[in-house]
C-alpha cells in the first residue's frame, strides 16, 4: 500500500474534479471457477484500488461531495472466517491505513444509497464489468441491470481517466518492481526455447516466476510458436528447430501494477535469413517510434509512423509494392500488422479499459478510425508527460486473412500475394517494452531485455 496521504489526496481531487453529489466504487468479490468455494484467484477492481487502497473482497467506497465525507463498507471478519481464511485487522484500522474514518458493515451501503437517492442527490457510477457487480448495482439502486449501462456516469470517468493516466513516481517504481519479474520471465523462456521443449513448459515456468516474485501474471501467458494468432493462449505445441516463438507475458506487483512485454526468437537460438529480415523491420518499427515518443505527440502518429516502417520494409523484400504513404493510408499494410501500436498501461494491463477506450485512448480532438487495422488503435490520443504506455509492432503472416484478401482482390496494387504465399507458415513477430512519457521525451522502463538479433542468438536456447 502507498503512504495515507496518496489516497487521500486522490480522493479529495476527485472531490473537485466532480463537484456534486455521491460517488460510489464498489470492490470485487470471489467469483466461482467451478463451484462457490472454488474461486479464482481474488484480483480487487482497479479504480477501488487506485481511490481506496484495500485489497480484499466485499468493500465498497462511497464519497459524498457535497458533505466531504469518505465512507467504507465492509464487514469484520468473523469466527467463521478466520477458521477458513484467516484473520484480517478491524475495518477501521483497514480504513484509518488510507486515511478514511467513517466505516460502516456492508448492509449499511444500501440503507445508505436509498437515503441518498431520498434526497435526490446524483450517484456516480463507473460502468461495472462483472455479472456480479451488475446485479449488485441492481439491487442497491433499484435500476434493472440492463439499464444499468444508463446511468454510468461519464462525468466521473473522465475524472478518473485524468488521475489515473499521470503516473506519479510511486507506481512507476511499483511498474519497474514488475519488470523486474518480467525480466526473468523473458529471460527464462529464451534459455528454454529448444526444439522438442513443450510450450506449456515454458509458460508453466513463466507464470511460475510472476508468482514467485510476490504477484500474478497481468494477463494470461501468450507463448507460442503460432504467433500470427494474436491472442493465442494455447499452450500443447512441442517446439520445432526453423520456427519462431512468441512470449508475450509480464507480472504484476503485490500492489497490482502491470508489466507487459513481448519478445520473438528462434527455437534453437539461429535467425534464419527469412526471420531475420522480418525481424529486424518490427525491430526498426519498434525502436524509431519509441525516438519520436515525447509530450505533445499523438500516439495515432506514432502508430502510423511504425507502420509506415513496416509497409517501407515489406516493400524492400517485395511483399509490398507502390508508393508506401499511399499504401498505408489505404490500410493495405494491416495485412501484416492488424492491431494497434500500443495501449496504456498501469494498474490494469490494458490501462482503465474497463472505462471506455473512447475516454482512455481518444478525444473530442482524436475520434476512432473505422479502417481496418486503425480501428484497432487503443491509444490514439496526445502523449503527456506521466502516461506509461506500450509500444508494440508486429508482423504476422495470417492465412485466413491472406486468403480472404485475395479471394476479395483486396489492395493488390499494394500487395504481391504471390510474394506473401512463401510466408504462409512463417507465423508471427511481435516486439513490445513499456515506455514512461517524460518532460523531455520518454524512458524504456525496466532492465533491458535482449531484443537485437544478436542479443537473441546468445541467449536462446543456451539453458
Ligand atoms: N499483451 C497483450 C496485449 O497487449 O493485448
Ligand atoms: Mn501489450
Amino acid at each position: 500500500m502507498f503512504e495515507t496521504e496518496i489516497y487521500t489526496q486522490r480522493r479529495e481531487r476527485l472531490k473537485k474534479q466532480i463537484g456534486s453529489g455521491v460517488l460510489l466504487f464498489l470492490g470485487n468479490q470471489y467469483s466461482p471457477m467451478n463451484y462457490p468455494a472454488n474461486p479464482y484467484h481474488f484480483r480487487q477492481d482497479s479504480s477501488f484500488l487506485y481511490f481506496f487502497g484495500l485489497d480484499s473482497s466485499d468493500l465498497a467506497g462511497m464519497i459524498d461531495v457535497d458533505e466531504d465525507r469518505d465512507m467504507l463498507f465492509g464487514n469484520d471478519v468473523s469466527v467463521d472466517d478466520i477458521i477458513w481464511m484467516g484473520d484480517q485487522p478491524l475495518m477501521r484500522d483497514r480504513a484509518a491505513q488510507v486515511g478514511i474514518t467513517e466505516t460502516f458493515s456492508l448492509d449499511k451501503l444500501e440503507e445508505t444509497i436509498k437515503e441518498t437517492q431520498a434526497k435526490g442527490k446524483k450517484i456516480h457510477l463507473l460502468p461495472p464489468y462483472r455479472p456480479e457487480s451488475v446485479l449488485k448495482l441492481q439491487g442497491l439502486l433499484g435500476i434493472p441491470a440492463d439499464k444499468i449501462r444508463a446511468h454510468v456516469s461519464e462525468d466521473l470517468v473522465l475524472a478518473v481517466v485524468e488521475q489515473r493516466s499521470i503516473k506519479i513516481p510511486e507506481e512507476v517504481q511499483q511498474i519497474e518492481l514488475a519488470l523486474e519479474a518480467t525480466y526473468d520471465m523473458h529471460t527464462t523462456a529464451m534459455l528454454m526455447a529448444k526444439p522438442g521443449v513443450l510450450e506449456s513448459e515454458i509458460a508453466g515456468m513463466v507464470e511460475g516466476i510472476a508468482l514467485s516474485h510476490g504477484g500474478h501474471v497481468s494477463f494470461p501467458v501468450i507463448l507460442t510458436i503460432n504467433g500470427q494468432i494474436l491472442h493465442n493462449h494455447y499452450h500443447g505445441n512441442t517446439l520445432q528447430e526453423g520456427r519462431l516463438m512468441i512470449n508475450d507475458s509480464g507480472a504484476e506487483t503485490s500492489m497490482h501494477y502491470a508489466a507487459d512485454i513481448t519478445r520473438t526468437m528462434p527455437v534453437g537460438g539461429r535467425f534464419s535469413q527469412k526471420q531475420k529480415d522480418i525481424y529486424n523491420i518490427v525491430l526498426e518499427s519498434q525502436t524509431t517510434a519509441i525516438s519520436s515518443i515525447s509530450p505533445g505527440i499523438l500516439n495515432k502518429q506514432v502508430h502510423l509512423q511504425a507502420v509506415t516502417t513496416i509497409a517501407t520494409g515489406l516493400k524492400g523484400l517485395g511483399l509490398m509494392r507502390g508508393d508506401v504513404e499511399e499504401a498505408v493510408k489505404a490500410g493495405a499494410h494491416a495485412l501484416f500488422m492488424p492491431h494497434g501500436l500500443g495501449h496504456m498501461m498501469g494498474l490494469d494491463v490494458h490501462d482503465m479499459e474497463d472505462l471506455g477506450e473512447k475516454y482512455v485512448g481518444y478525444d473530442k480532438t482524436v475520434q476512432r478510425s473505422d479502417q481496418f487495422g486503425l480501428a484497432f488503435l487503443r491509444l490514439a490520443k496526445e502523449l503527456k508527460p506521466g502516461y506509461v504506455l506500450t509500444v508494440e509492432p508486429g508482423i504476422y503472416f495470417i492465412p485466413a486473412l491472406i486468403d480472404k484478401w485475395i479471394k476479395e482482390d483486396k489492395h493488390t496494387e499494394f500487395i504481391d500475394f504471390d510474394r506473401v504465399n512463401e510466408y504462409r507458415d512463417f507465423g508471427g513477430i511481435r516486439i513490445e517494452d513499456d515506455v514512461l512519457v517524460t518532460d523531455e521525451g520518454c524512458r524504456v522502463l525496466g532492465k533491458p531485455i535482449p531484443k537485437t538479433v544478436e542479443e537473441l542468438e546468445a541467449i536462446v536456447g543456451k539453458g
